[in-house]
């Protein structure tokens, strides 16, 4: 089915000048862009983006952490998009993340409490809608 999904570059990635290239292979896997926005985020919002991390120990560096910079948030559509941009991304922790992913190339571990991992991806239907409906209203 056709989906549409929240991209997040995150800070990151946008201070490493990876947006370009992040986009890059979200289009040449044939994913359409659809909205795109360069977005300072705020607590609140982020709070709302990650409400099921909250109490989990990386949930305050994680926080802060995306309001150390803009990101770069997207609105992307393609058939079954959900699945595969998280397979575009690979693992959470980049350094398990397969090479040809964008953590497994890119990614790098700081060794930080929270994983600065390049790029955030909606986990299933019911999250791309509430992100999708969040970041872009
Ligand atoms: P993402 O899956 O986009 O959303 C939750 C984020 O929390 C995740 O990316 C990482 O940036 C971070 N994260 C998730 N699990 C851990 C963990 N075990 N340790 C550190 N950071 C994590």
């Amino acid at each position: 089915p056709i989906e549409e999904t929240l991209v997040i570059v995150k800070p990151d990635g946008v201070a490493r000048n990876l947006t370009g290239e992040i986009l890059r292979r979200i289009e040449a896997k044939g994913y359409s862009l659809v909205d795109i926005r360069l977005v300072q985020a705020d607590r609140e919002i982020l709070a709302k983006h990650y409400a099921e991390h909250e109490g989990k120990p990386f949930y305050e560096p994680l926080v802060e952490f995306m309001q150390s910079g803009p990101v770069v948030a997207m609105r992307v559509a393609g058939n079954r998009v959900i699945e595969g941009i998280r397979s575009l991304s690979g693992a959470t922790d980049p350094t398990t993340a397969a090479p040809g992913t964008i953590r497994g190339d890119f990614g790098r571990d700081w060794g930080l409490r929270v994983q600065q991992n390049l790029i955030h991806g909606s986990d299933s239907p019911e999250s791309a809608e509430r992100e999708l409906d969040l970041w872009f209203t």
